[in-house]
């Protein structure tokens, strides 16, 4: 409690996986959590438990896989609190399954779920997260990276669930990296990172993949971004699980990220609204 208000923070996809330990603990920490999740039912279970122990918490629905419910969550956001000390863009959706699937708004689902609904949903949220300054944007993404073929963003040829997780999850790390120049100056800033392989949790197991890491491991590394003092003034950044490291060369290539950016706006609906 710097200024001697709680601190806020949003996880989005904490009803599972290590959403649900980054919210446990954040709580024990004293911060007052939105817990955000597409399953009232776990979302409810979770700040039950949190508030048992003494914490704060409110869970907050919407599916990720529609911009309207995005726009929802910002504005039940917006409802609850009028600033926002961390937003920690967790959700996704794994590698598998090997059938090309589309969100609401008909973009390719992993694309739309772990990449574009944290874009739309960090961009209306920013003036909480500036008013709440200084603020933390704290982007999970993933050591499964590859490099988006702008003739085919939305993977109609060649589709496998690999492939649109990988392209997903550099688009955050691309996003981050042009995050942090914007705001640079704001007080707010923005990291991405690896928070560790194949740890024990849903996506994993649905995947068919042996877990090789506790999602208290991916937790430590989220909860470094998001609360560490050595992470005071730095913004931009990869992480694989606790240290510095290089993304995909994608992610360093300002044309790629330029042309990243144009489209996310166009998709989101932010074209006008957000810096172009
Ligand atoms: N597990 C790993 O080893 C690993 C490695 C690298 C990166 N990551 C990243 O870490 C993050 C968390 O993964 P995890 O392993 O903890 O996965 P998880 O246990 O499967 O949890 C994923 C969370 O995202 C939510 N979610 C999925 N689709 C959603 C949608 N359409 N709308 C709203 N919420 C949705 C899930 O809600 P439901 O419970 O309702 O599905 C759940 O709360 C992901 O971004 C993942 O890419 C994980």
């Amino acid at each position: 409690m710097a200024d001697g208000k709680e601190r806020t923070a949003l996880a989005t996809g904490a009803t599972d996986g290590v959403g649900r330990v980054v919210a446990r603990e954040l709580a024990k920490q004293g911060w007052r959590v939105l817990v955000h999740g597409r399953d009232r039912p776990r979302g409810e279970a979770l700040v039950h438990e949190i508030e048992r122990a003494g914490g704060s918490a409110t869970f907050l629905a919407a599916d990720l896989g529609s911009l309207a419910e995005v726009r929802h969550l910002a504005d039940e956001v917006r409802k609850s609190t009028d600033r926002l000390d961390l937003l920690i863009n967790n959700a996704g959706i794994g590698t598998a399954g090997s059938g090309r699937q589309t969100s609401t708004d008909g973009h390719e689902l992993r694309f739309a779920v772990n990449y574009l609904s944290g874009f739309l949903l960090t961009y209306l949220l920013l003036p909480l997260l500036k008013a709440a300054a200084p603020a933390r944007i704290v982007n999970v993404a993933s050591a499964g990276q590859q490099a988006i073929d702008f003739s085919d963003v939305m993977l109609t040829r060649n589709y496998s669930g690999v492939a649109a997780y990988c392209q997903s999850k550099l688009a955050q790390i691309m996003f981050t990296v042009d995050l942090a120049d914007e705001l640079k100056g704001s007080g707010v800033i923005a990291n991405a990172l690896h928070p560790s392989t194949y740890m024990n949790t849903t996506m994993v197991r649905r995947a068919g993949v042996s877990p090789m890491s506790k999602v208290e491991d991916g937790a430590e590394a989220i909860l470094q971004l998001a609360v560490s003092p050595k992470l005071e003034g730095r913004s931009g950044l990869y992480f694989n699980v606790l240290n510095e490291a290089r993304a995909n060369a994608q992610a360093y290539d300002a044309e790629a990220r330029r042309r990243l950016r144009a489209l996310s706006l166009e998709l989101s609906g932010l074209k006008g609204q957000a810096p172009s």
